[in-house]
């Protein structure tokens, strides 16, 4: 099973859920996150990003930004995506239908399609990023407890 994260940046969203999921899945499951801008290609996690993951004990200041290619449609299983923004960029990338599947909204895992986004913490403080980590946190248990049956 392979999983792609997505959020704008790939700095500070994805990155985390990437680390978070790493936590919950078997080694041999691939794990990757990207962006829908190649603005901070090549860069590591926002330090705020990185920061509050290593808090809870996760290490993600390795990752590096890149944006989302044609490939990962084809490489990848699921592709959960941070915003409504960022699904409808995501979704107009896709190519065909079963491309299209691929793509869901993070958070609609938890069933509360009201608040399905996980909001953006760049323009906020350590409490945005501790409150993703925790959104972040929810959703990849309960897609680890659904990849893993
Ligand atoms: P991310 O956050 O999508 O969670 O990585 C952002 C990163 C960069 C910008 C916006 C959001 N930006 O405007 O550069």
């Amino acid at each position: 099973m392979n999983i792609l994260m997505v959020c704008l940046g790939n700095i500070c969203r994805s990155p985390l859920a990437e680390g978070i999921m790493k936590t919950k899945v078997p080694v041999d499951y691939l794990v990757d996150s990207a962006g829908t801008i190649s603005m901070h290609e090549g860069k590591h996690p926002d330090a705020r990003a990185i920061e509050t993951a290593a808090r809870h004990g996760i290490d993600i200041s390795k990752q590096r930004s890149r944006p989302l290619t044609a490939a990962d449609f084809e490489k990848f299983d699921k592709i959960y995506c941070m915003d409504i923004d960022v699904m409808a960029d995501v979704v107009s990338k896709a190519r065909t239908e079963k491309q299209r599947q691929k793509v869901s909204l993070f958070l609609e895992v938890l069933g509360d399609h009201e608040n399905a986004e996980v909001p953006d913490p760049y323009w906020g403080g350590p409490d945005e990023f501790e409150h993703v980590f925790q959104l972040l946190k929810m959703g990849c248990d309960k897609i680890a407890g659904q990849v893993l049956l």
